[in-house]
């Protein structure tokens, strides 16, 4: 939600033969490569010799890129660059950041929301301050002048512009991460955050600013997350950190352990192609080192003790979208395997549900970014309430695991495109290794069923590669259905998660309408859907594994057939009963029914994203949305 990118070097260094335009070269390629946290506009402020100079322009960041062609920025060290989601205000020219205050020499950019910014604004107006956009951040940029103009007047206040960013902050209400650099202070960023995130990374002789490391991962691995409540000062050789009230703080200290190429397109069409295509590597890794191919089995410090999680009685798992689909397939394994209750919420309707928690309650955060504002949200009132929280995230340091008592990495590597497609499976593979490890702690379930389980999970890597060699069936069956206008999308069990992550893709990708249903469901409402020609994508459960629901979901998928409905059926390798039925038939390797999801998953993700590149649509940055929602 929002890209934020910093660079500082020195002048110096500008003028070598890095080339005199590195702060915008910097801040540039730094943007690029965040973009996937928003794209509604886009802009750059550097601070050079004759003060600040801004661009900005509303739609991709391929629009400014075309600006500063014909409208090139001054050769400067500092610089500062946003790419946008838009919250307070459409996305135009005029609502893009920078935000400029102070008769130009202020210029400012944020993530998050300011939530009391109706007040201020009010008050700056009847003050005389004329905004010329309807945003949050402008309000931020009055703000901090206003009180860069009272510091500044102490010559005490050698870091005036510190002293301002601590002050705004105290007045601020909400989430942000704010950039501002002040032409009465060449060489310096002073940058805040509060429930959003800001990575510094440490170069030599040049420091930078990202919202993730990716914004700065071509230069330096060296990073510094800032933690909750802290303003760092930044210039080319220092990085000064302290908390909202001046007090010396530090940021957390850590090394980039992927390589920039991993977040590379790397000769894909798109990022999500190339995410679809790692999975098999990505379930691998996340398997690695925890459970080996005898079904043997160590999650290593997971920073929750065994006797804590011995003593669980109860397991509420909080996430937002597809990662709420993983948390849903890993209930029916914990309940199947541990015998322990487990509930499923939205993050954003949990804690507003007044939800029973106490000591002996484990709720199981899981994200991908480990930023989503609503997961975090929900972590921080589980744990006020006295819940032990686990995260399981994708994204080493941030937020959620952070704040969270113990954490289990999914280590599927940078996701970039915004439908999430390796960090679902490696959610899934996570969940999957917590229901056994839970099920051996506390020697729960059927043991022959819980050893197969596990020696089949470590089977799962080469099964993700056999569904991946179907891609041309399913992109052939996308194109042929370019047209249609809705799909619906049915499953029993761990398919009925899987119903909704297929119709989620299909919606974000393709702009379809589409839903996912429990199959059981359909005769209770929603098969009044069912028209001549409706397309329905049946999830079917194992032939072999699960006879008695096989059986009811072809009785189900007689009922569309008698109601003209088209059925496209997702089956286990050795089916030989839906094909009768169906009007299409996309085959998957068997496994036993709990891990099916693995496999199941894969086709519904090619089919949104052929369905999206034969509509001709960007299929890594659909509209509207963006990678991390940092916002409630
Ligand atoms: O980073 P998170 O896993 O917390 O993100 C949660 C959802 O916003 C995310 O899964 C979203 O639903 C995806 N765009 C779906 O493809």
């Amino acid at each position: 939600m929002c890209g934020i990118v910093g660079y500082v070097g020195s002048s110096k260094k500008s003028a070598n033969s890095e080339g005199e335009k590195r702060a915008v070269r910097v801040v540039l390629g730094g943007l690029r490569r965040l973009e996937y946290r928003g794209y509604d506009s886009a802009g750059i402020a550097v601070l050079a010799g004759s003060g600040i100079s801004s661009r900005k322009r509303a739609g991709k960041l391929a629009n400014l890129e075309l600006l500063l062609d014909s409208d090139p920025l001054p050769a400067a060290a500092v610089g500062i660059g946003h790419t946008r989601w838009a919250t307070h205000g459409s996305p135009t020219d005029a609502n893009a950041h920078p935000h400029l205050a102070d008769n130009g020499g202020l210029a400012v950019i944020h993530n998050g929301i300011i939530e009391n910014c109706g007040p201020l604004r009010g008050r700056l107006i009847d003050g005389g301050h004329e905004f010329l956009s309807e945003t949050d951040t402008e309000v931020a940029a009055a703000l901090l002048a206003e009180n860069y103009r009272r510091a500044a007047e102490s010559p005490a206040n050698g870091d005036a512009l510190a002293v301002a960013m601590r002050r705004t902050c105290a007045q601020l209400e909400g989430s942000f991460t704010i950039l501002a650099v002040h032409r009465e202070h060449p060489g310096l960023i002073v940058a805040a955050r509060r429930n959003s995130p800001l990575v510094v990374g440490r170069g030599d002789g040049e420091n930078f600013l990202g919202s993730d490391v990716s914004g700065f991962i071509d230069f330096t691995r060296r990073a510094v997350e800032l933690g909750q409540d802290q303003v760092v000062s930044l210039t080319a050789d220092e990085v000064v950190i302290t908390d909202f009230r001046g007090e010396p703080a530090a940021g957390t200290e850590f090394t980039v352990d992927w390589d920039a190429a991993a977040a590379t397109k790397d000769g894909y069409p798109s990022f999500m192609a190339k995410e679809i295509q790692e999975q098999p590597e990505a379930v691998r890794r996340t398997l690695q080192g925890r459970l080996d191919t005898d079904g043997s089995l160590s999650l290593g410090q997971l920073g929750i003790s065994d006797q804590t999680l011995a003593g669980i009685r109860k397991i509420i798992i909080v996430a937002c979208g597809t990662a709420s689909y993983g948390g849903q397939i890993a209930k029916y394994a914990i309940e199947r395997w541990c015998r322990i209750p487990v509930e499923v919420d939205f993050a954003h309707e949990f804690r507003y549900r007044s939800p029973l928690l106490d000591d002996r309650t484990l709720v199981v955060a899981i994200s991908q970014s480990g930023e989503t504002m609503d997961t975090l949200m929900a972590v921080r009132y589980a744990r006020e309430q006295g819940a032990t929280v686990l995260a399981i995230c994708n994204t080493v340091g941030a937020t959620i695991p952070r704040e969270s008592d113990g954490v289990l990495y999914t280590h599927a590597g940078p996701e970039v495109a915004v439908a999430s497609t390796k960090a679902f499976l490696t959610q899934v593979t996570a969940g999957l290794l917590l229901a056994l490890h839970l099920a051996r702690l506390r020697k729960s379930g059927p043991p022959l069923e819980i050893s197969a389980a596990a020696r089949e999970l470590s089977r799962i890597p080469e099964k993700i590669r056999l569904v991946l060699t179907t891609e041309d069936q399913i992109a052939a069956l996308a194109e042929s259905m370019a047209g249609e206008r809705a799909v619906l999308f049915i499953g029993r069990h761990v398919g009925h998660p899987v119903a909704m992550e297929g119709a989620l893709k299909l919606k974000e990708l393709a702009y379809i309408h589409a839903e996912g249903f429990a199959a059981g469901e359909l005769k209770h409402g929603p098969i009044a859907l069912i028209e001549p020609s409706q397309a329905v994508v049946v999830i079917v459960p194992s032939l072999a594994g699960s006879p008695i629901l096989h059986a009811k979901m072809i009785s189900t998928i007689q009922e569309i057939k008698a109601r003209g409905g088209r059925v496209i059926a997702l089956v286990e390798e050795g089916d030989d009963v839906t094909g009768a039925w169906a009007d299409a038939l996309l085959t998957v390797p068997s496994t036993i029914p709990l891990l099916a999801p693995l496999l199941t998953t894969i086709p519904l993700q090619l089919f949104a994203a052929h369905l999206a590149g034969a509509k001709g649509l960007d299929i890594d940055q659909p509209r509207n949305l963006a990678k991390s929602v940092t916002v409630e």
